[in-house]
């Protein structure tokens, strides 16, 4: 058996998190490969929204195994709380939770030196989460960070001696203070370990591997989205982890020979939270009537998100770094009263027209936009694609044969009734 792989396209927040869900009746293991606590996933069953920050977007489903890869930054503070809300709905998550070795631990103090860093930028913000996901990633990469193994080893207390003293020692040359009493934080992220030591922690990439080798059916769950890939991304404005497939390969411990399908989950417009450039923004009232329509406030920080059309030279770029196989579309729901929806399909820079999303975007590029009739109707009451209304098949064929990759699932409302399979 191979893994597959499921990741967003855009800058984040396309729905991951509830597609994943819908998925995992058909996976026996769902992994979480990058990133942190600055992803939420929202999920909705029976009415409830769950959001999940840390724990793999299985996790509602008993029989299926959940993994926290290497590649994923935990802050224990945050898992526990995680873990806490999972047991008050009666769900006991130590028994199908299990978490790398390999993993790496955010500090208090890789939150405030992510608060320090982004003071610094001034202007030039990164608007992070502020979650300490770059500076414990840039721990990780200095050869100085501190993983899940340390916790249970006897030199604990000195490899955190080492960390904390290098910390303050930069904090303190900065000036920064943080607005939380230091002793507190820590005693509370102390405190926090002691979750994280409930859960069985393995060596990940050993147990996927059997996993795979015994037929079993794999997911990796990316977070953040495409364009917010350190590599990839819209740097420097972007998060410090590679989202792409790649990424699903080292931050599982997983061969490039043995991934399969790549899913890429899409949404029926654009939104980015945080700086940085964003061709297809709009400012306007129909930039607001997606952010209203459609909720885009950070599940994680609550910031209303940027919202604009589909951009289809940012989605093709994604297509080909992560060799999508399929796309799921997802929040087409969201524009079902518009009267026209537009689709950007070149940029405009200057005399030339180009198909590539350029390293360096700048207010100079004017996206090009394909204009479409609105289908004005409501999409979430039909279960069968077949008869969806005209102008939305119109809507998806377009994007359909401009990628050259299908959609082979449609997400038409937050909760997991309000998806239609095609076959
Ligand atoms: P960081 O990951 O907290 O360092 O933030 C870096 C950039 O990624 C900022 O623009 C954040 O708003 C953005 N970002 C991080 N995580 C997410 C996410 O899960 N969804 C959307 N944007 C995110």
């Amino acid at each position: 058996m191979k893994l597959d792989i499921l990741l967003g396209l855009q800058w984040g927040d396309e729905g991951k998190g509830k597609v994943v869900d819908v998925l995992t009746p058909r996976y026996d293991v769902i992994a979480r490969f990058q990133g942190g606590p600055n992803a939420g996933h929202t999920l909705e069953f029976n009415g409830i929204k769950h959001v999940l920050h840390t724990i793999p977007s299985g996790i509602f489903h008993p029989q299926k195994i959940n993994i926290i890869g290497n590649g994923v930054v935990i802050d224990p503070v945050v898992f526990q709380k995680e873990i806490n809300k999972l047991e008050e709905m009666g769900i006991d998550p130590t028994q199908n939770l299990f978490i790398s070795r390999k993993a790496h631990l955010i500090l208090p103090t890789h939150k405030w030196i992510d608060a320090m860093l982004e003071i610094q930028k001034g202007e030039q913000n990164v608007g992070t989460t502020l979650k300490g996901i770059g500076p414990t990633y840039t721990d990780k990469t200095a050869r100085s960070g501190f993983r899940v193994c340390d916790i249970i080893t006897p030199d604990f207390l000195d490899k955190f001696s080492v960390i904390y003293k290098k910390h303050s020692d930069l904090l303190i040359k900065n000036g920064y203070n943080p607005n939380e009493d230091i002793e507190t934080a820590f005693q509370t992220w102390f405190d926090s370990l002691q979750t994280l030591l409930r859960f069985k922690l393995i060596d990940s990439e050993y147990e996927i591997n059997r996993y795979l080798k015994e037929g079993k059916k794999v997911l990796a769950e990316g977070a953040q989205g495409t364009l917010l890939d350190i590599d990839f991304g819209s740097y420097p404005f972007v998060t410090s982890s590679n989202t792409v497939a790649a990424g699903a390969c080292t931050g599982l411990g997983v061969a490039p020979n043995q991934t399969k399908r790549v899913i890429g989950i899409v949404k029926a417009y654009c939104t980015r939270v945080g700086s940085g450039p964003f061709p297809t923004e709009l400012f306007d009232e129909t930039g607001e009537q997606l952010r209203k329509q459609g909720h885009e406030f950070g599940s994680t920080t609550g910031r209303p998100r940027r919202c604009g059309w589909l951009d289809l030279v940012a989605l093709k770029y994604a297509i080909m770094i992560n060799g999508i196989t399929e796309l799921v579309l997802t929040k087409a729901d969201v524009m079902d009263n518009f009267d026209i929806v537009q689709i950007c399909t070149q940029y405009q820079i200057g005399d030339e027209l180009t198909n590539r999303f350029p390293a360096e975007i700048t207010a100079e590029i004017k996206p090009v936009y394909k204009k479409m009739k609105g289908w004005k109707q409501n999409l979430s009451l039909e279960k069968d694609y077949q008869n969806l209304p005209r102008e939305f098949k119109k809507y998806v064929a377009f994007i359909e044969m401009d990628t050259g990759v299908p959609i082979t699932i449609v997400s038409t409302g937050p909760d997991r009734n309000e998806t239609i399979i095609r076959k």
